[in-house]
């Protein structure tokens, strides 16, 4: 028989994976684990243990201990004990330690892959090629970080204690993820595996001993929900790092919202995969098979919806199915199987719910005849075509090997199709015209965009959603971040509001000014302001305002949810801001600061009735130089090109978030203003504002600005009123896509309790004392990180 011959006719024969020196770890450990926290195992305190399983036979691995908030307990005084002496280290120091822990997972990266797929079901192909290697090259790469943090971040500090829990499906891999950037930046960690697959993560806690990690600096207390409940709820974590369901996140945020914790949040996704009728169809077709088939389809970013130009469906599904009829399904110690097991009986059943779900709505089923293994837990792979956009296989999250087709005819109906999602994690745009990819890929909405290209990542480049998918990024510079705070945003003292002239009852007024106290005052008709007209409030009422000697200074329209809902409506529709250039946006903003200097005095003496001349006069030449600084900013507040360790360029482009809402300070009426809507808007956000509860009519004197600066309509949109009522309808307004709230330490925990619905973003002084007139030198980059959401558009080069 010719080569030829054997090439055409050879099928695959099996080549296992010899398991024998991951099972004799698990033996070494009596198939019975402990927590492990202050660098040594403990049992369980609640003696209580749960079996990890091998999905693909369903046989027991080993018992694993169900952690209870008093080992929780244990393990968060163990981080904050080792607190100090870690951040006392020097960064080179630091550095070498995650260096040891990047050469000790290299040095035992086939057993941790064999560990990760006995008890994860997931392909050893993958395992060894793709998780493992990720892991050791994210704590390489985090080792620089921690070399280079002074110079890199000065003005920051570690958040402090951290907790962490992650999901079952990339399991070390998560857990280098949200360990190694911890670390990095000198935050000590307790990590909770997920219940199913906490097997490798026990293996890096016995790696962390091997290299003498110091004590307590990570913790890694397994269980199911009820211990990651436990973690969250403990009042002594300084931030919360989750990847999981966007239910759990959900819960997470409620859960933490009177806390200080900073919150990062992976959730869900419903990731389209988008191809174009120029397309290399079987590049496109080989990215499908990774981009929805790999890890069984239970993966974040799988681009589980397939949205295909109708000119090539027909040859395209022919291609698809061709293909699928030569994936292997089977035991995924296999060296040559292309899908392994389902993590768990639960998962599988919900899989079949989903697709029998979307049957009944009118899908059209179709699976490859191709041999399923008789045990454990498999589902085929899965196509399903006739799908309609508003289906639940083409809404909800399925995570499983199931695809969703449909089509669509012009690149804008497939930036529509792509973005009719509550989620936005990431994207696939295949089509070999490189105009149409950018203009589609900067036209999604999602934290990832691959063009030719599907499911890379690398540690040095941040990974997260938009909207529901979740908020915080991880690798990379954006990634620290989230482990980083500003110290001086950490220590602001507490803030003191100061008492409503409003809401109290009138002064006594002193007899000098009782004259002109009883003279009407000059009637300043100040309105509303919304899509850049005046608009008088829907209620028809009005809220005195008064000076701070008790003299009625004017009348402030008193806005309600209705005027909320049409400043949103008019923030929605200005496109023409967004879609302006950098430059255009930073001229309009001069002019205002233009307008502004002309109309200093006039300004502060109005102003002056409320915080005295000293405080007016400073607002406003404060005011004009923070114009100044963000229209410096808006040309230069950019992005950035990664350089991961494939043949492309990563794009980490500064996206503005949308819509935001802001409940500006009430302390400084003009200043206070200034500091926050305009960074907002000078990366190209619009806003709806409420204004200082102390000085409302500082409305009438901004609009004017506005109105005489080419500010275009709807791009600030101001509501005056109570508050506390305004911010319900804002916070709970899901067409708004981030909320701002400055004020007291209640208030900011009630923005964020109301707004868990579309889990907005919230950006808070978390109830501190914001110095607006002498701004810390890092706080512009600041505010504007906080406009602003990375999207990393990943494009290939080469043949
Ligand atoms: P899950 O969100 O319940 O679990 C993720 C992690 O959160 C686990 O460690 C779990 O123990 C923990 N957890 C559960 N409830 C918690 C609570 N109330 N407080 C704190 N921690 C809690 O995900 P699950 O149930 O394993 O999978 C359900 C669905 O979630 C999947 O079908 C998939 O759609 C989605 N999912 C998404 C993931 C992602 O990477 N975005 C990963 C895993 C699941």
């Amino acid at each position: 028989m010719s080569i030829v011959e054997k090439f055409v006719t050879m099928d695959y024969g099996p080549a296992p994976e010899d398991p024998r020196e991951a099972v004799a770890w698990l033996d070494k450990h009596n198939r019975r684990f402990g927590h492990f926290i202050n660098g040594a195992w403990h049992p369980p305190l609640v003696a209580k243990y749960f079996d990890t399983t091998d999905p693909s036979t369903g046989e027991k691995l080993s018992d694993i201990a169900q952690g209870s908030a008093l080992d929780i307990d244990a393990a968060v005084k163990s981080a904050r004990t080792a607190l100090p002496h870690w951040q006392s280290l020097t960064p080179h120091t630091r550095a070498r330690y995650l260096y040891a822990l990047a050469r000790q997972i290299q040095k035992h990266s086939r057993r941790l892959a064999v560990l990760e797929t006995l008890d994860n079901g997931k392909p050893i192909r993958e395992s060894r090629d793709i998780d493992i290697p990720l892991v050791a090259r994210h704590f390489y790469h985090h080792a620089g970080w921690a070399q280079l943090l002074p110079q890199e971040f000065p003005g920051h500090e570690a958040c402090g204690v951290v907790g962490q829990i992650i999901p079952w499906n990339f399991p070390l891999l998560m857990l280098a993820w949200k360990i190694a950037p911890a670390l990095a930046t000198g935050n000590t960690v307790v990590l909770k595996p997920a219940e199913f697959t906490p097997l490798t993560a026990l293996a890096f806690a016995e790696i962390c001993q091997e290299i003498d990690l110091p004590a307590g600096v990570v913790n890694i207390v397994t269980g199911d929900g009820h211990t990651g409940e436990a973690l969250v709820a403990h009042p002594d974590i300084d931030k919360i790092a989750f990847t999981g369901s966007t239910e759990v996140g959900r819960a997470i945020r409620k859960a933490t919202a009177s806390s200080h914790q900073k919150l990062s949040l992976e959730l869900g996704g419903k990731s389209p995969f988008i191809i174009f009728e120029d397309a290399d169809l079987d590049s496109a077709v080989e990215g499908l098979v990774d981009g929805i088939w790999f890890n069984q389809g239970q993966v974040c970013c799988a681009g589980s919806r397939l949205l295909m130009q109708e000119s090539i469906a027909d040859q395209l599904i022919a291609k698809i199915c061709d293909r699928m009829n030569t994936l292997r399904v089977g035991p995924p110690l296999d060296k040559s199987i292309d899908i392994g097991a389902i993590i768990a009986r639960v998962q599988l059943d919900r899989i079949q719910r989903l697709v029998d779900q979307g049957v009944a709505e009118g899908a059209t089923c179709w699976q490859p005849s191709i041999p399923m293994p008789s045990r454990g837990l498999y589902f085929p792979p899965t196509l399903l075509s006739n799908v309609h956009p508003t289906s639940i296989v083409a809404q909800q999250e399925i995570f499983g090997p199931v695809l969703a087709a449909m089509t669509f005819r012009t690149p804008s109906e497939a930036v529509e199709l792509a973005n009719n999602t509550a989620y936005g994690l990431a994207a696939c745009v295949w089509s070999e015209s490189i105009n149409v990819s950018l203009h589609v890929a900067s036209q999604i909405k999602a934290g990832v965009v691959w063009v030719n290209c599907t499911n890379l990542f690398d540690a040095s480049t941040g990974f997260g959603g938009y909207r529901e998918s979740g908020y915080g990024r991880e690798g990379g510079r954006e990634g620290l971040l989230e482990y980083l705070e500003p110290t001086w945003f950490k220590h602001a003292p507490q803030l003191h509001p100061r008492p409503l002239a409003i809401d109290q009852p009138p002064q006594q007024i002193p007899e000098s000014v009782a004259d002109s106290a009883n003279t009407p005052p000059i009637d300043r008709t100040v309105k509303l302001f919304i899509a850049g007209k005046q608009a008088r409030p829907d209620s028809g009422y009005s809220l005195e305002v008064r000076a701070a000697d008790g003299r009625l200074l004017g009348e402030a329209p008193l806005g309600n949810r209705k005027d909320i809902r049409n400043a949103v409506e008019a923030a929605r529709k200005a496109t023409a801001w967004p879609k302006s250039t950098a430059h255009t946006r930073a001229q309009v903003l001069y002019y205002i600061a233009e307008n502004l200097s002309q109309r200093r005095e006039e300004i502060a003496t109005r102003l002056s009735d409320v915080v005295g001349q000293q405080q007016a006069d400073s607002e406003v030449t404060a005011s004009i130089e923070r114009i100044f600084t963000y229209a410096a900013w808006a040309d230069k507040y950019e992005g950035t090109i990664h350089n991961p360790p494939f043949r492309n360029v990563t794009l980490a482009m500064q996206e503005p978030i949308g819509t935001i809402g802001i409940l500006c300070p009430q302390e400084a009426p003009l200043l206070g203003f200034i500091s926050t809507v305009i960074p907002a808007i000078a990366v190209g956000n619009t806003v709806v504002g409420v204004p200082s509860e102390i000085y409302p009519l500082i409305t009438a004197d901004l609009y004017q600005l506005f109105e005489s600066s080419d500010l275009p309509p709807g791009t600030v949109n101001m509501v005056t009123g109570r508050p506390s009522e305004l911010l319900k309808t804002l916070a709970e307004h899901d067409d708004v896509d981030a909320l701002w709230v400055f004020a007291d330490a209640p208030t900011c925990a009630t923005a964020k309790t109301l707004s868990i619905g579309n889990l907005k973003q919230v950006f808070t002084n978390e109830g501190r004392s914001i110095d607006w007139f002498n701004p810390a030198p890092s706080s512009d980059r600041f505010f504007l990180q906080h406009a602003t959401q990375i999207k990393n558009i990943w494009v290939p080069y080469g043949e």
